[in-house]
């Protein structure tokens, strides 16, 4: 019995070293190169460019798991994913999620952002994007995302040039929206307080 357990516990222990936990410092480094289009801190200030401070860390991974196994495509992205490790993603993934997420600007179209909470509750977003829209593991953060970055994603969707890693989910929910729906919840999302 007491061999048994010795085993086990060796097992443990040549086993932990492998998974070594991601490092925020290397994750920051290497991430200078993102800052460019991404943005200081994460923030992008660039059209259709995604702010990537506080999405989720496993979102982040998959994402750019997508884009280096060509599943989802962006020529800008492509070179980028090319000279990634998964020890970079995993280093990345930790960097940016714990940044400090953009704040919503000014909303100076409430009437729209009404239509769009009602989108939004009417497909029940939050159901996977959570009460806040902060996203959590695999599901992205949307609150004060950029805009036309939102829009631009969810008529991806629709249009299937979208696929994320075989969840149909959002190609499901896109496919059902019409324009002006996209309109008002992305700039509803955009502005959440
Ligand atoms: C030359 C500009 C450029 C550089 C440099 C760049 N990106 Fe991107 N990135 C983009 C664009 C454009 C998109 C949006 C792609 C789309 O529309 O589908 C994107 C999307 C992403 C996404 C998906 C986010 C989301 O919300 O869907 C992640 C994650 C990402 N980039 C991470 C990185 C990381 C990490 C680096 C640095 C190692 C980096 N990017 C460098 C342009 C760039
Ligand atoms: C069944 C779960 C589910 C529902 C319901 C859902 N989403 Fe998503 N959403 C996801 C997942 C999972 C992802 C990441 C998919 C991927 O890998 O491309 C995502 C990604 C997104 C993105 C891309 C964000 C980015 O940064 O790239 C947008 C925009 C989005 N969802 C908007 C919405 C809106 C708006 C609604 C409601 C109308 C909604 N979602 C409903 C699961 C869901």
């Amino acid at each position: 019995m007491r061999a048994v357990w010795f085993g086990v516990l060796a097992a443990t222990l040549l086993v932990a070293p492998a998974t070594r936990a991601a490092d925020v410092a290397a994750g920051k480094a290497k991430a200078q190169v993102c800052a460019g289009c991404h943005g200081e801190n994460g923030i992008s200030q660039t059209e259709n460019i995604p702010s990537l401070a506080g999405q989720p860390d496993q979102f982040l991974q998959w994402q750019l798991v997508f884009f280096r196994a060509g599943s989802r495509k962006n020529e800008q992205m492509q070179p980028i994913v090319e000279e990634l490790t998964n020890e970079d993603i995993r280093n990345l993934g930790a960097y940016f999620s714990q940044l400090t997420p953009p704040k919503g600007s000014e909303d100076k179209d409430p009437d729209l952002s009404k239509k769009g909470a009602q989108v939004a509750a009417g497909r029940r977003c939050a159901s996977c994007h959570t009460d806040s829209f902060a996203g959590t593991k695999g599901v992205a953060r949307l609150a004060d995302q950029r805009e036309e970055y939102l829009v631009k994603a969810l008529h991806d969707y629709k249009a299937g040039q979208r696929v994320g890693g075989g969840v149909a989910a959002m190609a499901d929910v896109a496919y059902h929206m019409s324009d002006e729906e996209i309109t008002a919840v992305s700039h509803y999302l955009a502005h959440l307080k």
